[in-house]
């Protein structure tokens, strides 16, 4: 399926045609508590109640708990809604995902992966609305919720929204630090896709667009945002969005992982930490340690791409120009800084970052010593 994807100042005024395109009578709206608000979705969307029958759904937890989803799915069966919009920042998205999917599918909410394709149904009509540029989860097809602290991922391609409405006027209010560390998400979305053993022609097309829209822009929509700076961070995260859509993330996403759950350092912040270090590890790849079916030296040259994309000429030099572009937008780069300072705290992350699957798209074999390594040089 196809998706049909809006990107461009106030294009969250295509809303009204797509919903009477579709004869939509009831509406389940999936936000955030503060975000509709504070990105005056409210607003912006008030002649919503007036045409249309609203449920609301925003009591849930930043990171989407399996039972809040399963009540979630119980309102809108209740209700009988024709049409999902969600309205909010990467977790309310693949809230709204979930609940669309669970609904059309009762799997008991145990079968998460569905092997057997041909028996999953097609959710109502998903509309999504992202509120901050970066997570780019309104172009993929899996959502990730939490059974407590383990963290799971549904994917199925029916899970991909229909219709997403990229509108950087909804993300103009979010503080300095949302916007640098969410832009950079989307940078090393676009960057992980790029050298990811999954990559194609297509993927490494949406990659390239995202990472040349984020580096001449990141830094002015952090510190002095302006709407052509804000359209193209949009831009950039939907691009990227795209981009892991088709080959997921690699190593540095799986590393984030416990960063943020244990040391609450914000998603992007947390993988920008870590990429800088992996491009420079895996640009050193031998065919002795090689992953996927490419060879060695196709995945140097692709580093070696993705150098050139940073205006670098070396593997040195790239890893110090994308620590120089976090420190300009005000993002730290020393762990010690974040409060991971002993060696416990870095046997943690080590304990908890190595997502099998994450691992395995990383075009180089990892250790764990190379990890510990890498932790130990940005500690
Ligand atoms: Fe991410």
């Amino acid at each position: 399926m196809e998706q049909v994807a809006f990107v461009n100042h106030n294009s969250i005024e295509e809303l009204r045609t797509i919903l009477s395109q579709n004869a939509v009578k009831r509406v389940f709206l999936v936000s955030g508590k503060r975000s509709f608000t504070a990105c005056r979705a409210n607003v912006k969307l008030r002649w919503l109640r007036e045409k249309y029958q609203v449920i609301k759904f925003s009591d849930f937890e930043v990171n989407p708990q399996l039972k809040d989803v399963a009540r979630g799915v119980q309102l809108f069966k209740q209700n009988d809604s024709d049409c999902v919009i969600a309205v909010g920042g990467g977790s309310v998205i693949d809230m709204a995902k979930l609940i669309n999917y669970f609904s059309a599918n009762d799997l008991g909410f145990h079968n998460y992966t569905i092997a057997d394709s041909s028996s999953v149904r097609e959710g109502k009509l998903l509309i999504a609305i992202p509120t901050t540029s970066g997570s780019g989860s309104e172009a993929t097809h899996f959502a990730v919720f939490y059974v407590g602290r383990v963290k799971h991922s549904a994917a199925h391609e029916t899970i991909l929204p229909d219709v997403a409405i990229i509108d950087p006027n909804l993300s103009s209010s979010q503080p300095p630090y949302i916007s640098a560390a969410s832009g950079l998400d989307a940078l090393c979305q676009a960057i992980e896709s790029y050298w990811s053993i999954h990559s194609d022609d297509e993927s490494k097309t949406y990659s390239r667009r995202a990472i040349e829209l984020v580096l001449p822009n990141l830094v002015q929509s952090v510190v002095a945002p302006n709407p052509a700076a804000r359209l193209a961070m949009a831009e950039a995260a939907h691009f990227a969005g795209k981009a892991i859509n088709i080959t997921k993330t690699t190593a540095p996403h799986a590393i984030s992982y416990p960063i943020t759950a244990y040391f609450n350092v914000a998603h992007g912040h947390a993988v920008g930490l870590i990429l800088p270090s992996m491009l420079e590890f895996n640009g050193l790849v031998t065919s002795a340690d090689v992953s996927g079916s490419r060879g060695a030296s196709y995945v140097r040259d692709t580093i070696r791409e993705i150098v050139e994309m940073l205006g670098e000429t070396d593997l040195v030099g790239a890893r110090s120009s994308l620590q120089k572009l976090m420190k300009n937008a005000g993002l730290e780069t020393r762990l010690s800084k974040l409060g991971i300072d002993s060696d416990e705290d870095i046997e943690l992350i080590i304990e908890n970052g190595f997502n099998p699957d994450r691992v395995r798209n990383n075009p180089r074999l990892l250790t764990e010593e190379a990890v510990r390594a890498m932790l130990n040089e940005i500690r």
